[in-house]
């Protein structure tokens, strides 16, 4: 069986980070439509192919999480998307929760569903070329919610998805999302995030997961999105390390941020700004979805003769953060590029 910690220090590798291209077909339908493509087999298909034959992109992206769909799905010269990415010195991994569903007797609150069956799909998944595997857990921040109830029932379906994974020779990355959707302080934030990681890593430590075989992806501690007041770099970067240093056993490989809807260039400088404080205890990477293929699926547009443009988009946005691996990205850098 592969060594688990290998892959899991070779996906936070220096200046490497993964990209999270593993959306559900709902979700990739909803950004299609912000375009005005069809969300077709094809169409998917043919968009991820751009985004993975990016010359280049190995240079700053370690591994690439999939979707069941994409898992299947082949290079248009016909070489199956895993055996193609790992060519390219690039690890596969595979989404593998099956969405949050409401929890029962707590309105607004969620639980991620897709324990049953979970050891024959990583079987299948492993076959398949995935390496390593994410499940989400979304948090809700709003007037008495997240209760003790979700937070603890979420990090429970985490830690027992993370056994397995380990069991199954996969490494997980453990998503506990706290959303930024809402009105809340940077401080409300902080305190939700505490909360959640000591649930999480409770969890983890009773169901004997090995730290150093998994990644954590979480949030970075934000004032909401619809905050009167919102947070500088500098304050959102000490925050979010102070959060972390509390809650995260330097055992830990990596923290792999998602981006959560930040503009990619907000992704960028706050990694940048935490990678600038260090040196930390794990490596501080990203795993970024939005913020490395917002502008890629804009450039692309869905026509085959923007591919290039569309693997220029992407592969700045992976070299950016590449860069904000070490803290050497600067704002002036997306200038020059652009121009
Ligand atoms: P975003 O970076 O767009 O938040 O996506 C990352 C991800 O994988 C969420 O599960």
């Amino acid at each position: 069986m592969a060594d688990l910690n290998e892959t899991a220090r070779a996906l936070v590798a220096p200046g490497k980070g993964i990209l999270a291209a593993d959306e559900s077909t709902g979700t990739i339908k909803k950004r299609f439509d912000s375009i005005g493509i069809e969300s077709t087999e094809e169409n998917r298909r043919a968009y991820r192919n751009m985004l993975f034959t990016t010359e280049g992109a190995a240079d700053h992206i370690s591994g690439v999480i999939l979707y069941d769909e994409t898992i299947r799905q082949s290079t248009s010269d016909g070489t199956p998307f895993p055996k193609y990415l790992e060519q390219q010195g690039i690890v596969p991994g595979i989404k593998v929760d099956l969405g949050a569903k409401p929890l029962a007797l707590a309105p607004e609150e969620t639980i991620t569903e897709g324990l049953d069956g979970l050891r024959e799909r990583l079987e299948e998944y492993h076959g398949l070329g995935a390496r390593f595997a994410k499940w989400r857990a979304v948090i809700t921040i709003g007037k008495d919610i997240p209760s003790e109830y979700c937070l603890w029932t979420n990090a429970h379906a985490l830690a027992r998805y993370a056994a397995l994974c380990q069991e199954a020779g996969l490494v997980p990355i453990v998503e506990p999302e706290v959303l930024m959707d809402g009105d809340h302080t940077i401080e409300r934030s902080y305190e939700v995030t505490s909360r959640t990681l000591f649930a999480v890593f409770t969890e983890l430590r009773d169901q004997r997961v090995a730290y150093e075989d998994m990644l954590l992806k979480p949030n970075m501690v934000l004032s909401g999105y619809d905050g009167s007041e919102q947070a500088s770099d500098q304050q959102i970067a000490e925050l979010t390390l102070k959060c972390f240093r509390r809650h995260v056993p330097a055992a830990v490989p990596g923290i792999v941020f998602l981006s959560g809807g930040q503009s990619d260039e907000n992704a960028t400088a706050r990694l940048n700004a935490m990678n600038a404080m260090g040196p930390h205890p794990w490596e501080i990477s990203f795993s970024y979805g939005r913020a490395l293929q917002a502008p890629a699926l804009k450039a692309w547009a869905g026509e085959s003769g923007n591919v290039g443009a569309g693997q220029e988009a992407y592969l700045h946005r992976a070299k950016m953060n590449g860069l904000a691996r070490s803290g050497s990205y600067s704002p002036d850098m997306e200038e020059k590029v652009a121009a």
